[in-house]
């Protein structure tokens, strides 16, 4: 079932996602990483097959930035979020959150593991059959000869199988270990940052109890230890109807993970939820009321509230604006926009329209049936979009300006009429500095020139 473009509302927004805040150039030379998704892959069993959603995605993002994931739908956008916040267990490739992997799949190890053995099966059997053959036709004195070069070659065989064998099986046992004790390895990251942070303190003896900073630093420290992956990345939902509970109160819906946490002080709680409705922008007496009193972008407002209580440094908000009203949306971008400023928040931005993202992601990656296609600046991908996938969703976002509106021409991809893939398949390379396309090496030099043209 192929999406179509067509299936979604486009509704000129560039007039309305103005930016309060304009955004600055980030500086990627001195950014720090903190995620990193490599050659990830997600496959769901379908049938007697599986249905590849994610098939091969690598980015980083960087600390504070925006990064937008930004394709049709179906293509593995929600599939690429879930699978880093570990709501899968990915098929393979690494997620590393913070210099730690919080996921990794296996499935290439375990293919690895079955082939060798398959591949070690043939060759004994076939060396097995040229024994026989050899003694049946040798004289008795050389049986023992023959033998014993059997064996010899047998051990040829074995011996570099079981070390593959058990490379590979090393491999998948570290993998397990990460996925496991991930949340650990994160919370230790936090204390020696933290321990780093206040050594000064303890430069000649013990610190004054009752000073300030040393507050401060049993503070960060009691934060640090409880780090873990289900704190630090949080999620936002598209649908904020479907997500928030309608027989629970704001205030239990916004609180639910410090409880979850294992946050029992009520009045803690309340002052908390107090912080989070002022920081988007709702009232602290909307706490007792219920989802149905709140209009759509309320909702939502109360969907970020709820994922920033938990103080996280990644956000990943899976088109929190698509089922909301042009205007609302702007709103709505505008406050992620602030808090990311206020708060330092990193933000995976998931949209199906590259329209919403132009004026806030820093960077964008768009995405086509579980692969990326082309990963950009955003000012860079607006003003050179190379692939012909990112053309035609460029092309489909609506003009402000109704004359040039009237003439716009939508551009319709085609996999099979736009690529010759015959004689080299595509991978992804990097066209200009930090501007990635998915493309063979004739593409490349096309594109190359495409970008010294326009110059
Ligand atoms: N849990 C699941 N089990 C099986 N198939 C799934 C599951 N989740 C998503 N898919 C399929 O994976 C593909 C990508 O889905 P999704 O990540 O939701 O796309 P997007 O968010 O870009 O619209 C779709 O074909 C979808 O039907
Ligand atoms: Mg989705």
């Amino acid at each position: 079932m192929k999406p179509k473009i067509a299936d979604y509302k486009n509704e000129p927004i560039d007039e309305v996602v103005t930016l309060n805040q304009p955004q600055k150039a980030f500086d990627y030379d001195n950014g720090e990483k903190i995620l990193e998704v490599k050659h990830l892959k997600q496959y769901f069993r379908f049938g007697r097959g599986y249905l590849k959603a994610v098939h091969d995605v690598s980015f980083d993002v960087y600390k504070g930035e925006v990064f937008g994931l930004v394709g049709e739908s179906g293509c593995g956008k929600t599939t690429t979020g879930r699978s880093i916040i570990k709501l899968y267990r990915i098929t393979s490739g690494d997620v590393i959150f913070k210099g730690v992997r919080i996921a990794a799949g296996t499935r290439w190890n375990e293919k690895e593991i079955k082939y060798t053995k398959i591949r070690l099966n043939q060759d004994l059997k076939l060396l097995k059959e040229q024994e026989q053959q050899e003694l049946t036709n040798a004289n008795p004195n050389s049986i023992q000869q023959i033998k014993d070069k059997y064996a010899a070659l047998r051990k040829e065989k074995i011996e570099p199988a079981e070390k593959i064998i058990s490379e590979q099986r090393e491999a998948i046992k570290n993998a397990h270990h990460d996925d496991r004790h991930c949340n650990d390895d994160i919370a230790k990251e936090a204390v020696k940052a933290v321990k780093e942070k206040y050594k000064h303190l303890f430069a000649n003896g013990r610190p004054l109890s009752n000073s300030e900073e040393y507050q401060n630093y049993k503070k960060e420290l009691k934060e640090a230890k409880q780090q873990s992956i289900t704190r630090s990345i949080q999620m936002i939902f598209q649908d904020p109807i479907a997500s928030l509970n309608p027989r629970m109160t704001i205030r239990n819906i916004i609180a639910e993970g410090l409880i979850i946490r294992g946050v029992k002080d009520d009045e803690f709680i309340d002052r908390e939820v107090k912080r989070v409705l002022e920081l988007v922008g709702l009232l602290p007496e909307h706490a007792n009321r219920y989802p149905h009193e709140f209009s759509g972008g309320q909702r939502q407002r109360i969907g970020i509230a709820r994922a920033i209580i938990m103080n996280p440094e990644l956000i990943i908000a899976d088109e929190p604006v698509s089922a909301l009203d042009v205007s609302i949306q702007a709103q709505v971008i505008n406050l992620l926009n602030d808090l990311r400023n206020e708060l330092g928040l990193t933000i995976l931005f998931i949209a199906h329209n590259l329209s919403v993202v132009k004026y806030f992601c820093d960077r964008i990656a768009v995405m086509y049936y579980g692969e990326l296609m082309e990963v950009a600046t955003s000012d860079e991908l607006f003003k050179h979009p190379l692939h012909p996938y990112t053309k035609s969703l460029l092309s489909a976002v609506p003009h402000p300006d109704p004359n040039v509106e009237r003439g716009r021409k939508r551009i319709v991809y085609h996999p099979e009429k736009d690529h010759d893939y015959s004689k080299q398949g595509p991978s992804l390379h990097e066209v200009s500095p930090g501007h990635f396309v998915r493309c063979n090496d004739e593409e490349l030099t096309r594109y190359m020139n495409e970008i010294k043209d326009k110059e």
